[in-house]
This record gives structure tokens, C-alpha cells and sequence, in this order.
């Protein structure tokens, strides 16, 4: 008999069918046993009934440990309370790996226990349904931009010279010279738009923030799109219905993961494109009238100020414009004032912060050479970066999300440590 999965069962009503399965639970009395299943593509109960299986099944069943490993031949029925519609009426049970005494019960357990367990915390129906809608965003990613004509070009993680400063960066030894892991691969990202038009890129990135938050993560992942011949109004709309097909993408096809994490829908159904905008001054100002003292123009927002400007909106805002001195060397100043350049960060509601960053890129080469001494960067190592200003330089855009700050807003999980299988935090390299 062939194994099927558990997402295939509704195809299977009626049938008696094998599955390879662990035991996430079970409830019995003497003459009945629930078992609850799972399989990686989903949940189902198997009911297992002494005087149909007999003594000895029946007693196995009854003894089994939670997460033991197990193959059941079991014949389908429908059940409209479950979340597959069908439930298991169990025939046999064989044993693969008896697991006694697994860690993570159903009791409640601290977050250290459970971040020292993430290798079975991952188990859990919670991470199942957070890693599910990651998966999803991904998949919604790479069907957006596809569908829009980019192309994926993946940038090196082992780099020479850093787009984001360099005070966060990792350092390592690449034979008798000196490397970095990547920040963002934007520049690389920059050379292959110069090449193919419109690019996107989906890879790990990495910063030796010393940020505890819960938006902070020492290595995450970033979506990174680049784009020719692309101003920074029109970056914004494609950001916009990036985001807003990313979401609709999640509600479409993880109602069953979205409704396990308890998550208010009608705050995710109203994320659609136009997205409103909201420039730094009035920012700034609108901060002041609410009584943010501790803020100047001039200065980064912290999140509670980013907080304060999101609340405002039952959709993400953008903030643009922002003063050039707090920003990356590489942004395209505003044609009518030099103080501020043409930027813009994408704000999350619901309190989940900055979900993008991106901007206008300077594309003259004078100008360009000119930041790169302001920002003391090492000239030798740009100058490849420089020759994309001196051979064709075009007007260009692009931005990067940050994906497990994205699936944090989406899941409505509070941390983003729950976002990523194996997080990479201060003070956390285990497991
Ligand atoms: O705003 P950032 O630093 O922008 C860049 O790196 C640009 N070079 C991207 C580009 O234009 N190609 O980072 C982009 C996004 C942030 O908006 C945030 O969502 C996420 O990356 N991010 C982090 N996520 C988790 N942990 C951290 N430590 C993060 N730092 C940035
Ligand atoms: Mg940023």
C-alpha cells in the first residue's frame, strides 16, 4: 500500500489508506483512543477503537508516546469538524521510533526552554502554521516579480565592501585577505539591473547588531529588488503592490494556518494598494504634536516613533524623504533641496516596524565618488561599484524587505525570533 499525505486524504474518503505520521497528542479511555497525527502537511485525528483492532493494536495505540514516529493504516472518513473535513478510523499501528519522554509537552514552557529546543519547538502547531506562511510569502515573492518580468540573480554572501556601514558587519578571513558576510546585496544587485533590467534577489543577510528587540535578528533573510530605469515614485508603487500581493497571496492559501495563529483577517483583507505617504518633516512634526519631545529633525526614529506614525493607519505608510546624513552614501539626493535624499522606508501597522527600506540610487559618478569619501569608505574596494556610474549609468531604484519582520506582521506573532527555523540572536547560536 502506497503512503499518502495528509492533505490528501479528502481525496481518499472511503478508502483504507497508510500514512507515516508522529504523535503530537493523544486522549483515551478504555475502550477508545484519539490520536492526534501529524505529518509535516497537516493535522488529523485517528480514533482507534478496541473491538475493531483488537487486544493487542489497541494497546499499542493506548501506549504510545508523544512524537513517536509511526506508520497507521487507517480507512478515511469524513469528519466536517476537522480542518481536512476527514478523520482516521485506525486498522494498525506500527511502531517506527517509540519516543519516551519528549521535552515540550502541552504544558506551558518559557521561551529560553523553548528556544534551547527549537529543533522540536518547530513541531509545535504554532511554528508550523508561522513556517507555512513563510513558505508562502516566498513562493508569492518569486510569482510576483516573475510575473513582472524580473529576473532572480543572487548576490554573493562573502563581500569586500559594505553597502549598510561598517560598524555591523562580520569579519572573517578569505585566505591572506580580509572579508565580510553580506549586509544586503544591493550593489552586486546594482551591477546585475545594469545587466538584465529588473532583478530581485531572496538570500541570508547578516548584522552584528548588538539589538535585543523583537524585531532584530543577527541574520536574516532579504528580498532585494533592482530596478532600471525605475525613479523613486514609481519604486514605491511597485512596493506597494508587492506587499499587497503577498498578503492577499497568504489570505488565499493559508486560511487554516492564518486561523490556528488566531489572527484578526479583517486587519490583513484591507492591505491593498495605494499605500499612504508621509514625508519626514511631517513626520517629524506630527511626532512633536503628540508630544514626542525626545526627537529632533535630524534624528533616526526609534520604534515606539515609528509606532506613534503607524498607528495612524490601518495600512503600511510610507515614510519618505528622510535627511541625508542618517541614510546610506549611495542615495540620490532630492533634485530641489540637498538635505534631504529620495528614500523611503515602509512601515508595518500594528506596531511591527519597518518592513522595507529603499531608495534612489546616485547614478554620477563625481557624486558618487564624492559620498564615498564622505562616508570614509575604502575607495579601492568600490571600484568596480564606481564603474557602474562611468559605462551607461541610468536612473535606478530598489528596495529590500526584510522577510521575518514581514512574516511576523502577517502571522500576527510577536517576536521575530518565531519567524526563522533556526534564529540567530545576541547571545544565541544554539541550536
Ligand atoms: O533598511 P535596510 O538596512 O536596507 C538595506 O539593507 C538596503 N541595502 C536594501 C536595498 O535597498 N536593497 O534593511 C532592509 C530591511 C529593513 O527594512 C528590515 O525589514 C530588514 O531589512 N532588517 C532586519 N530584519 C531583521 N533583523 C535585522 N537586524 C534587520 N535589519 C534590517
Ligand atoms: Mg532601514
Amino acid at each position: 500500500m502506497k503512503t499518502i499525505m495528509i492533505h490528501e486524504m479528502p481525496d481518499h474518503v472511503g478508502e483504507t489508506v497508510r500514512i507515516g505520521a508522529w504523535l503530537s497528542n493523544k486522549r483515551s479511555s478504555g475502550k477508545i483512543a484519539f490520536l492526534q497525527l501529524r505529518d509535516g502537511s497537516g493535522f488529523v485525528q485517528g480514533v482507534v477503537v478496541k473491538e475493531v483492532v483488537g487486544e493487542e493494536v489497541f494497546s499499542k495505540a493506548k501506549s504510545l508516546h508523544q512524537e513517536s514516529s509511526l506508520y497507521v493504516t487507517a480507512e478515511v472518513t469524513e469528519d466536517e469538524r476537522s480542518s481536512f473535513g476527514v478523520e482516521l478510523q485506525v486498522k494498525d499501528v506500527e511502531i517506527i521510533n517509540d519516543a519516551v519522554d519528549y521535552p515540550i509537552t502541552p504544558k506551558e514552557h518559557g521561551t529560553e526552554f523553548l528556544m534551547d529546543h527549537r529543533h522540536l519547538w518547530l513541531r509545535s502547531r504554532k511554528q508550523h502554521a508561522v513556517m507555512k506562511i513563510r513558505d508562502e510569502i516566498i513562493r508569492s515573492t518569486y510569482e510576483f516579480f516573475h510575473m513582472n518580468g524580473f529576473v532572480k540573480i543572487d548576490p554573493p554572501i562573502l563581500t569586500g565592501s559594505s553597502p549598510e556601514g561598517t560598524t555591523e558587519l562580520f569579519h572573517t578571513k578569505y585566505f591572506d585577505e580580509d572579508a565580510y558576510l553580506s549586509q544586503s546585496g544591493q550593489l552586486y544587485m546594482e551591477a546585475a539591473a545594469m545587466a538584465l533590467g529588473k532583478v530581485f534577489s531572496f538570500g541570508p543577510t547578516f548584522r552584528a547588531e548588538k539589538s535585543k528587540t523583537r524585531r532584530h535578528l543577527i541574520e536574516f533573510w532579504m528580498i532585494e529588488p533592482e530596478m532600471a530605469f525605475v525613479q523613486h515614485e514609481e519604486s514605491l508603487e511597485i512596493q506597494e503592490q508587492y506587499v499587497s500581493h503577498i498578503v492577499q497571496s497568504v489570505l488565499q492559501n493559508c486560511p487554516l494556518e492564518l486561523e490556528r495563529l488566531g489572527r484578526d483577517l479583517s486587519k490583513l483583507e484591507k492591505i491593498q494598494a495605494p499605500f499612504p505617504r508621509i514625508t519626514y518633516d511631517d513626520a517629524i512634526k506630527f511626532l512633536h504634536e503628540k508630544g514626542f519631545d525626545d526627537i529632533e529633525w535630524g534624528d533616526d526614529f526609534g520604534a515606539p516613533h515609528e509606532t506613534a506614525i503607524a498607528e495612524n493607519f490601518d495600512m503600511p505608510v510610507f515614510i519618505t524623504h528622510y535627511p541625508k546624513d542618517i541614510k546610506s552614501f549611495y542615495m540620490q539626493p532630492h533634485p530641489d533641496r540637498d538635505d534631504v535624499v529620495l528614500c523611503a522606508d515602509l512601515i508595518a501597522p500594528e506596531g511591527y516596524g519597518e518592513i522595507i527600506g529603499g531608495s534612489e540610487r546616485i547614478y554620477d559618478y563625481e557624486l558618487m565618488k564624492q559620498r564615498i569619501q564622505d562616508h570614509n569608505l575604502d575607495e579601492a574596494a568600490y571600484e568596480w561599484y564606481l564603474d557602474l556610474c562611468k559605462y551607461g549609468a541610468v536612473p535606478h531604484s530598489g528596495f529590500g524587505l526584510g522577510l521575518e519582520r514581514t512574516v511576523a506582521w502577517i502571522s500576527g506573532v510577536e517576536h521575530v525570533r518565531e519567524t526563522i527555523p533556526f534564529p540567530r540572536l545576541l547571545n544565541r547560536l544554539y541550536p
